[in-house]
This record gives C-alpha cells, structure tokens and sequence, in this order.
C-alpha cells in the first residue's frame, strides 16, 4: 500500500478547484479499502466527493482513478515557453535561437497518463499564477540549456519532462504556506521542503516514469556543495538530471521576477559560490547572458549595515560551529560540517569580490562605496546563511533531544535579528 492510498486534502481542494472549468470524471469505479463503492465509474467529480472520501483509505490512489477532459497539454506548455522566451530580454538572450526552439519542440512529444495530465491541470489549468510563470522559466531555460549543451533528442525529452513535472508536490503542500509575504516556522517549512520528495513519489508511484526522471525531480532543490534541500546531497549523489534541473530552477526564480537587473542577478547568484551549481549550466547563463550585464545594472541601493550584520553573523555562525565541532558526533558532525563548509563558501566569496575587504577598511562616512554590487552580494550571502538555519531545523527532527539542544545555540544566531 503506498502513500497515495490516503488522499491528501490539499490536491483533493486543487481537483476540486479544476471541476469549476474542466470536467473531471470518475474513470473507474472509487472502492475503500473495506470494499465500499464510492463513486461510480463515470461519474462526474463534484464537491460531495470530499465528504464521501472523508478520512478513507481507498484502493487504489485516487489520482489513478481520475481524469480530467480538455485540460492543459504539453503543446500549450511549449506554446506558453515560447512567449515567455520572447516576451522577456533575459530569456531572449538565453533561448531565443533556432536549437533552442527546436528544442522545446520535444515537449510536445511528451506523452503523460491520463493521472498525470489530471495533477497538471490541477497545478496549471489557471494559468495566471505565478507557479506557472515559474514553471515556464524552468522549462524555458532547460530548454536553452539542452541547445547550449547539445543533448541528444533522448536527453532532452527526459530533462524537460523533469521540468514540467519538478513541482507537482506542491499541490500535496497546504496552499497557505506558499504565501510569499508568510514567514515560516520550523514545522511548516519541514512540510514546504518535501515537495521535491512528493513530486518524486508521484513521478514514479503514479506516473510510472523512468527512474532517471524521477530521481531528478526529486534532486531539484539539492546544491552540488550539499547546502541543498531536502536530503543536503552532494555531487556524487545528485544525477545530471538534478543538477541541470536544480540550477534551473534556482535561475528560474530570478529571472521571472523579472525587471532590469535579472541578468545581472542571475550572474552573480550562479557563479557566486562556485560549488554550488551546474558548471555547463552557469558556463550557459553567463556565456548568454554576457551583453545584458553592465555595471549599470547593479542598481545603486545603500546596503552599509546589511554588510556589517551579514559579515558579524558569519563570524558568529563560523566560531559557534568551531566550538560545538569539538564535541560532536554522528548524524550532528555532519550537519555542523554542512554549515562550516557553507560558511567557509560565503566567506570566499566575500574576500574574493573585495566585500570583506571594504568592510574592514570602512572609514565613517565612507557608506556610499555599499552599493551597486555589493548590495547583491551581500543578499545571495545571507540567502546562504538562512538556508543554513533552514536545513538544520528540517533535520532536527529526526535528531535525539540533547543533539537538537546542542544544535539550539547555532539556530539561534542564525535566526537573530540584525542588530538595531
Ligand atoms: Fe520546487
Ligand atoms: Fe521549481
């Protein structure tokens, strides 16, 4: 019995959502798994299903018994890519070129089963969210990737298969936690961080994809330096599928936001920490996206006291991390040598773009050399040191008590607000 014999609520209230412009329909007979008949083969799905599905488990995942009429196809996806490629400069520099386009062309071969054309309606029938806007700049960019790097037709059908499919775990995800403005709790991010597992669960449980999709999807938060989500895997671990997807996706967050300084943003952010990503991927971004960057593009916010609090936290994080080192073991050794090789990554990337270095020869009066590109450096470092207080809390949980209370001190600082 799998994971899907229980339906979860959330993907139930996505469905539900899709019946308002599409019809889904029963395509086989709903059992529970006491035999009970719960809606007939054919039947069109409607709000009472939610009451008659109430707590049971069924025999068969709910998604597999379901389909959706007239829903979103990859031909529409491809369709909607190619207007984000030429709507938007940035991606006009990244994959608007014949390769990339033919490229693209493969997503339409793509043949989805009728559950997995159900979970992509449910996720993107409304295409006026940002989660679709994202998921056309991930797919948009594999796509410009697949062409930079010259993929076999095979491999680049499987990668933009894993792009279209990457966050289907979202729908298992309660709605609320994905608002942008919400600051979440340890306990809540655990429940966001897992998407990329779930979206893997599906891929394989109900879509019967190919292991390597699969895997890939699942590895799309992961960071080749293993300051990744949810498992902080490390390069050997993590499939070329994975890699290309996760730094994709990374990108793709930058990019659809959009505005004049992207590329430049994008830039910085791949090749900040050289560890991190894809090197054919970053060689991809900053070969394409050489001409739109310009010192100009940095912007010129003050960021003084946002350098001075995230360069004072590295050094409280890095000398909390010597100290408990000393007296660690096992399953915390490891977490606390994910932090330091994180926060010996940051301060590399401090001293060698000269960060550190005007900081330490601050004068008073001398705040207006903080700006431009120290701003965005400084910001994609303390992106890090939050993902780090992130990961430790995702793993805590499966720590002992006095592990959590030792980890307690560094999640802490880490967590600290900015001195006033
Ligand atoms: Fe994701
Ligand atoms: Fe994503």
């Amino acid at each position: 019995m799998s994971v899907f014999n229980s339906v979860n609520n959330h993907c139930l209230g996505k469905i539900l959502e899709l019946t308002e412009t599409n019809d889904v329909v029963a395509s086989d007979d709903i059992y529970d798994t006491q035999g009970v008949k719960l809606w007939a083969k054919g039947g069109k799905i409607s709000a009472s299903l939610q009451e008659r599905l109430a707590s049971r488990k069924l025999r068969t995942p709910l998604e597999l018994t379901l389909e959706v009429e007239n829903g979103i196809t990859t031909g529409d996806v491809a369709d909607d890519c190619q207007k984000v490629i030429l709507s938007n400069p940035v991606m006009c520099h990244l994959a608007n070129n014949k390769a990339a386009l033919a490229a693209l062309s493969h997503l339409r071969m793509v043949r989805l089963p009728s559950a997995l054309k159900l979970l992509l309606a449910a996720a993107y029938e409304n295409r006026r969210t940002h989660e679709y806007l994202h998921e056309l700049h991930t797919i948009a960019l594999c796509a410009g990737f697949a062409a930079y790097a010259r993929l076999s037709a095979m491999d680049t059908e499987l990668l933009l298969s894993a792009a279209l499919l990457h966050d289907l775990g979202v729908l298992y995800v309660n709605p609320e936690l994905l608002e942008p403005s919400r600051r979440l709790t340890a306990r809540e991010w655990a429940s966001v961080a897992v998407h990329p597992r779930v979206s893997h669960m599906v891929a394989l449980e109900i879509g019967k994809l190919r292991d390597e999709v699969g895997m890939g999807i699942g590895q799309h938060h992961e960071r080749l330096d293993g300051s990744g989500y949810p498992f902080m895997l490390t390069k050997e671990k993590i499939s070329p599928i994975g890699s290309i997807l996760a730094a994709a996706d990374a990108m793709a967050a930058i990019i659809e936001r959009g505005g004049e300084g992207a590329a430049y943003q994008a830039t910085l952010a791949i090749k900040l920490i050289p560890e991190e990503f894809n090197p054919v991927l970053k060689a991809y971004i900053c070969t394409s996206l050489r001409d739109l960057v310009s010192a100009a593009s940095c912007g010129d916010q003050p960021c003084y006291e946002q350098t001075r609090d995230v360069v004072e936290k590295l050094d409280q994080v890095e000398q909390k991390v010597a100290e408990l080192l000393q007296g660690a073991a096992g399953k915390v050794h490891e977490l606390l040598a994910m932090a330091g090789n994180i926060c010996h990554n940051v301060r590399k990337a401090l001293r060698a773009t000269g960060v550190d270095f005007l900081l330490q020869s601050y004068a008073p009066g001398g705040e207006g050399a903080f700006c431009g590109e120290v701003y965005h450096i400084v910001h994609e470092a303390g992106w890090r040191l939050r993902n780090i207080s992130r990961t430790l809390q995702l793993r805590a949980d499966a720590l002992a008590l006095d592990e959590q209370a030792m980890l307690a001190p560094l999640i802490a600082i880490l967590e600290s607000p900015p001195a006033a």
